[in-house]
């Protein structure tokens, strides 16, 4: 236990300044022999996944070579990609496989084909949340920072996203995702009805209070809760072992909000926001709107992290079907996934730093894949800007050395 809990704090070191600017560039040795090695499995999925997926791996076998870190990847199916190979979504040995590993690099999942099955284990989707549940990766961590170089692709104004930096913490095992009953049934007047149960233990509240509280003392110090404590009793009782928590961090300033004055208080203020925590749905759809205050749902990464064992890493985005296949994808949220599996999964916080500062770079260069593209800048696909991002990786490598 005590491992674990340091374990977690030296993430929270490392997630508090998300800023890559903050970091200075250590010098760059390039290692001829490999120091560490880790395993990483690659979980590229459906849609544009494999594409954003095969970018990423470039760049962390770069960055290994730079930092004299070795990666064995191991590629195993998942979602609607899985169901075609075999008729499960997330398939046994892909379950163990990234059990065994020490990091989990997801593309995304999801395919029309799969979506519009009624059975629940037919859904490709449905692999994620047994992929979630299966490595037992309770808190989600979503930051939302506005890169200098993107505050005009918001649609918001730019005095209002100017300087965002935000962590939304999304409790990511339990919930109406994961509560029973849930179903298909009959009621007492005999309408068909689909239902789910919205449930919290005390457990899973405080355990994602705590790295809340964490993240907030090692950040501004400022954290708000999320429910609706007004109507629902998972709230109210969410709101409550909050609260019990809130015990534990005298020095941090604790605060709630409805959810449904959250999300408008997002895209009116979002600068009064530091760290949030929530619920599973609730952080589900926020963290989506909070995307598009930094202008593209895809420059967002997320990690997610277990009392032990791997954590999973992944870009919010999702499989983008309408787009798959036709190399116009922004890798940079899997980048930057990539970036928080060095840093939150394997303690890598140089290399994981040469990432951010790389993805910086690229964009300063004025490198734009379509979803963040303004004019005067230099419009590229998947592959192109995943090009980019070695170069400026390697262009930093022989500048240092
Ligand atoms: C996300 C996604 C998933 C979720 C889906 C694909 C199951 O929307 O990671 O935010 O609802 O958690
Ligand atoms: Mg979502």
């Amino acid at each position: 236990m005590q491992l674990h809990t340091l374990r977690l704090r030296s993430c929270f070191v490392t997630t508090t300044s998300s800023l890559p600017q903050r970091h200075p560039t250590p010098p760059i040795i390039r290692c001829s022999s490999t120091a560490k090695s880790y395993n990483i499995t690659l979980l590229p999925g459906d849609g544009i996944g494999p594409e954003v997926i095969s970018v990423a791996k470039n760049v962390l076998n770069l960055v290994g070579s730079i930092q004299g870190i070795e990666f064995k990847f191991n590629e195993m199916p998942i979602g609607g990609a899985a169901m075609d190979l075999s008729g499960v979504s997330l398939p046994e040995e892909t379950l163990t496989a990234a059990k065994q590993s020490d990091a989990v690099l997801l593309g995304a999942i999801g395919r029309y084909k799969w979506d519009k099955m009624e059975r629940h284990d037919l859904k490709a989707d449905t692999s994620l949340l047994h992929l979630r549940g299966g490595l037992k990766v309770f808190a989600n961590l979503r930051p939302v920072l506005v890169l200098p170089q993107l505050v005009d692709s918001s649609t918001l104004k730019k005095e209002v996203v100017e300087g965002v930096d935000l962590m939304i913490i999304r409790e990511l095992t339990g919930d109406i995702y994961f509560g029973k009953p849930k179903g298909y049934g009959t009621d007492e007047n005999g309408n068909e009805i689909g239902f789910n149960t919205e449930v919290y233990a005390a457990y899973e509240i405080d355990r994602v209070a705590r790295i809340a509280f964490e993240t907030a003392r090692k950040r501004s110090g400022k954290l708000c809760s999320i429910d609706k404590a007004n109507v629902l009793e998972a709230s109210m009782f969410w709101r409550k072992r909050v609260i019990a928590i809130s015990v534990e961090y005298p020095d941090v300033e604790l605060s709630h909000m409805f959810v449904d004055n959250a999300a408008m208080q997002l895209v009116r203020n979002p600068k009064q926001f530091d760290t949030i925590v929530t619920n599973n749905i609730f952080g589900d759809i926020l963290s989506d709107e909070a995307s598009m205050i930094t202008g593209s749902i895809g420059m967002l990464p997320s990690a997610s992290l277990a009392a032990s064992g791997p954590g999973l890493f992944e870009p919010i985005h999702g499989s983008a079907p309408d787009i798959a296949g036709q190399d116009k994808a922004n890798p940079l949220a899997t980048i930057l996934s990539a970036a928080m599996l060095l840093k939150h999964g394997l303690g890598e916080k140089k290399a994981a730093d040469r990432i951010e500062l790389a993805v910086l770079n690229t964009l300063d260069r004025g490198f734009r894949t379509s979803d963040i593209y303004s004019l005067g800048n230099k419009l590229v696909g998947c592959k192109e800007m995943g090009e980019q991002v070695l170069k400026s990786l390697d262009a930093k490598t022989h500048a240092s050395v």
